[in-house]
């Protein structure tokens, strides 16, 4: 079983004559100035949460976006601070900053990023915008990214390993300005069919951009072949699907699925602190909570996470199961998202209309079914929400991967509640002991929710068993160390 140390070991052993570098355009600290004070702030982002443990196991760089206020007033002259804020000796990296204008960050993450790529990858039915101009400040900021870890690299030899969506065209522009960079990259979304895909007016750039990774991973098989497919309509180069690798213009690029995951014994170390008792007792008080039956949602709040949907099927339940009314609240929590965009816009104004309609319908004295938290919530009142749920729902339209169930499971050694989850979301793959739900099936989804709430002890027990030992060994290091061990491959030939 891999664990930090495990992990670290590897590195140490192995990586002595690399600069290891982790690039993504989210920082996983952000600096902000909050009543004249400047406060940290950990994002709603899988992303940074995941990788977080993994680079305090590496030590290394992680080059990203510095999008807090008070981010510039932090940082050395070469644009470092060493983050976590309150590190031990030897949990401690640099995190390099990437300074964007407004109009980089518009054009680059809110336009190409989040209004083209961001639709084209989540098959949820919204049309994607291709805008010339976003994509020339997408090109612009990828350059910019890739000035800032050649610097960080000098003459040195550098594994970087490349986050997601907003750095396609990253490792192309690597490559050709360096030869001693060895280049991983994770799309952490999904990757459409083919049909889907070539819509895009620069899908041969994007995929040229990819094909110069030396590996390229995706969450799950079903990923890798979609990828496969669409780079075999659209360039002239040879899949191997056998050896699962892609050679084009002379280079060759290995394309797997790693499924990313959770740090599971750090979550349950967690679940069991006295703290989280004591936070679960005051937020009953706050809510005013007594013996109802509690549903949790956690997370940003965004198109493809089916927060509407699942409002439905609240809706549902409670009609079609009146003796639930007063019984049972289904507590929503999690932060807004990308707001400058009209698709986030026009979700965040439905999912109130729905919370409206919702509690109107049923309200009884005080008893409202649907508890909405839009805040961003301390880890341990997080923590509290997950122990204190009998049922944790999550339910997106279309997810890569989605932690927030991993964390779920990983958060209850209790065995005691039960994951309704969405057969749409990556994680369906590996936890099937879930109660999958198709989101858009209404219907069933109420029953499922009312499945949840009868299950008896000793099946929920098993379930969640069953589940925990699958996250307890595919754990986050497991998923970084294995990428790491296929980079060595291409150096060491291992
Ligand atoms: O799903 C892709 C992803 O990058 C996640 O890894 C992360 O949770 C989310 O998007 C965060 O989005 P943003 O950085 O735009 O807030």
């Amino acid at each position: 079983m891999w664990t930090k140390a495990s992990l670290c070991q590897l590195i140490t052993e192995k990586l002595q004559d690399y600069r290891f570098i982790v690039v993504s355009n989210r920082e996983p600290y952000i600096h902000s100035y909050s009543e004249g004070k400047i406060q940290v702030k950990v994002p709603a982002s899988g992303l940074t949460i995941a990788l977080d443990p993994v680079m305090q196991a590496c030590g290394g760089t992680w080059i990203a976006h510095g999008s807090g206020d008070a981010d510039k007033d932090v940082v050395d002259p070469l644009s470092k601070v060493q983050v976590p804020p309150q590190h031990s000796n030897n949990s401690h990296y640099s995190l390099k900053r990437v300074w964007l204008s407004k109009e980089d960050e518009d054009g680059y993450y809110y336009g190409f990023a989040n209004e083209a790529l961001w639709p084209l990858c989540h098959v949820v039915y919204n049309r994607p915008s291709f805008r010339e101009s976003d994509w020339s400040t997408y090109q612009k900021v990828n350059h910019l990214f890739a000035k800032s870890i050649l610097e960080e690299v000098g003459n040195n030899k550098a594994f970087v390993f490349i986050q997601d969506y907003h750095l396609a065209l990253l490792s192309k522009i690597l490559k050709e300005q360096s030869r001693n960079i060895i280049s991983a990259q994770f799309w952490h979304i999904p990757w459409p069919n083919p049909e889907s895909f070539r819509i895009c007016p620069w899908q041969e750039e994007i995929l040229q951009g990819l094909l110069s990774n030396d590996l390229l991973g995706f969450h799950i098989r079903y990923n890798c072949n979609n990828f496969m497919d669409t780079v075999e309509r659209s360039l002239e180069a040879r899949v191997d699907r056998d050896r699962d690798e892609i050679n084009y213009n002379g280079r060759k690029t290995v394309v797997q699925p790693f499924p990313i995951s959770v740090d599971f014994e750090e979550l349950t170390a967690e679940s069991q602190k006295e703290e989280v008792k004591i936070e679960i007792s005051n937020l009953k008080r706050r809510l005013g909570l007594s013996n109802e039956a509690i549903g949790i949602g956690i997370e940003r709040f965004d198109y493809t996470k089916g927060i509407p949907d699942r409002f439905r099927a609240i809706d549902r339940f409670f009609e079609k199961y009146p003796e639930y009314q007063q019984k049972m609240v289904f507590i929503q929590a999690g932060v807004t998202s990308r707001i400058h965009i009209e698709a986030y816009q026009s979700l965040n104004k439905e999912i109130e209309s729905l919370e409206e309609s919702i509690n109107w319908k049923y309200k009884s004295g005080l008893w409202e079914p649907i508890i909405f938290l839009r805040e961003t919530l301390p880890q341990a009142t997080l923590m509290a929400l997950r122990c204190m749920a009998d049922f944790c729902v999550v339910s997106p339209l279309h997810d890569g991967m989605n932690l927030v169930a991993k964390e779920f499971v990983a958060s209850r050694p209790d065995e005691n509640g039960v994951l309704i989850l969405s057969i749409f979301a990556g994680a369906s793959q590996e936890l099937k002991e879930a109660l999958l739900v198709n989101p858009y099936a209404t219907e069933a989804f109420a029953d499922t929710i009312r499945t949840a709430l009868e299950m008896p002890e000793a099946d929920k027990q098993k379930r969640m068993r069953r589940m925990r030992s699958i996250v307890q060994e595919n754990n986050v290091y497991k998923w970084a160390a294995e990428i790491i061990s296929y980079l060595l491959k291409f150096e060491f030939g291992e």
